[in-house]
């Protein structure tokens, strides 16, 4: 069975296809590269002795996408295209719903045309918004607190409808909470343009000394140290269970699963261990609470064990050993070709 994988060349897009790979799956990638580089294409054959098969192309092209489906003989799709800059999706909202919604949509209609019924998404915690309990269950209230998580919601939200319509489809909504890491090899990881937004490849460019300082946004969260708590997940645990809702997706038509590790870990504490594991000084610089943030959210990763058998392998020492092994060999990212 081929599985497409829109974004497949992007950061988590990649480990996903690796996993497919190794479990003897057919992938076929769908990547426009906005967000993305072609030499990644290369690492995924390095580690997994086969080219993947390539067509770019954009999630809105409702055309490519049909023909992309019929001509690989797709059985499912593994939906990972998208933007994903909180800060992005408030100045350019417009481009956000475009990309996330319409190209959600269009997706969908084209797997209609196509007869391939199964979809598994890659949804985000962010569509909780500030958790009234935790850890944050599935069916906590979904209020995001800006544009990037409303596109999530709504994303769900037509996936649902769609999948209960008279052409359904059986889709998996996958939240994701914080990925970081990279695959063990150091071939394939996270490369962001410009500066970081996200924690881990800041740290990761200040230790390979291409950044000076980590600004640490706010100290004065209710935490114990006062920094804020995520829940970061290992990307290849992650991709693995993009496999085990793969292997379940027809089973019920609509499922909605965090992949979260259940542990919190707050800014400081990852600082730490990435210190430890690169054995490299990361120096930091309190600065205000960037706007939006939450003080501190985790999953409750439960419902992933039930439906899925899924749990995180991986904890924080081996997300920083791997993310730093992929900087280290990788100083400028995939331009280091
Ligand atoms: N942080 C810093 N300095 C930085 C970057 C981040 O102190 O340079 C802090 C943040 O304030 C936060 C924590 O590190 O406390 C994690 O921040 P990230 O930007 O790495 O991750 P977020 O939890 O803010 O956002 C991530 C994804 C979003 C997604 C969200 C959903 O980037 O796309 O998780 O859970 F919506």
């Amino acid at each position: 069975m081929t599985v497409m994988i829109t974004g497949g060349a992007g950061f988590i897009g990649s480990h996903i296809c690796v996993e497919l790979m190794h479990a003897g799956r057919q992938v076929v990638i769908y990547d426009n590269f906005a967000n993305s580089h072609p030499e990644v294409i290369n690492r995924i054959r390095r580690i997994t002795g086969t080219a993947p098969d390539v067509v770019k192309g954009d999630v809105r092209d409702v055309n490519t996408l049909i023909s992309t489906l019929s001509a690989h003989g797709c059985s499912a799709v593994i939906h990972v295209a998208g933007l994903k800059s909180v800060a992005d999706s408030v100045s350019k909202s417009a481009e956000y719903y475009d990309c996330n919604v319409v190209g959600t949509l269009r997706l969908a209609q084209a797997m209609q045309q196509t007869g391939v019924r199964n979809i598994v998404f890659s949804s985000s915690a962010t569509v909780y918004g500030e958790p009234d309990v935790l850890p944050l269950r599935e069916d906590h209230k979904l209020a995001p607190v800006c544009p990037y998580g409303r596109t999530k919601m709504q994303a769900e939200e037509l996936l649902i409808d769609i999948a209960h319509s008279l052409s359904p489809l059986n889709v998996a909504m996958l939240r994701y909470f914080n990925p970081v890491g990279s695959h063990e090899s150091g071939l394939i990881g996270e490369d962001p343009n410009g500066v970081p937004n996200n924690l881990m490849p800041y740290i990761s460019r200040v230790a390979i000394g291409r950044l000076p300082a980590l600004n640490v946004y706010g100290n004065d969260y209710p935490t114990p140290d006062g920094t804020g708590i995520r829940d970061y997940g290992h990307v290849v645990d992650l991709a693995a269970a993009h496999i085990a809702a793969l292997d379940c997706v027809d089973k019920q038509r609509v499922l909605k699963v965090n992949l979260g590790t259940g542990q919190g870990t707050s800014v400081l504490e990852l600082v730490d261990a990435f210190a430890r594991a690169s054995g490299k000084m990361i120096p930091v610089t309190f600065a205000p609470r960037r706007p939006g943030d939450i003080a501190s959210y985790y999953a409750s990763a439960e419902l992933a064990a039930d439906v899925l058998g899924w749990h995180a392998k991986r904890g924080i020492a081996e997300m920083c050993r791997d993310a730093w092994n992929w900087q280290r060999k990788n100083p400028n990212g995939y331009l280091d070709q």
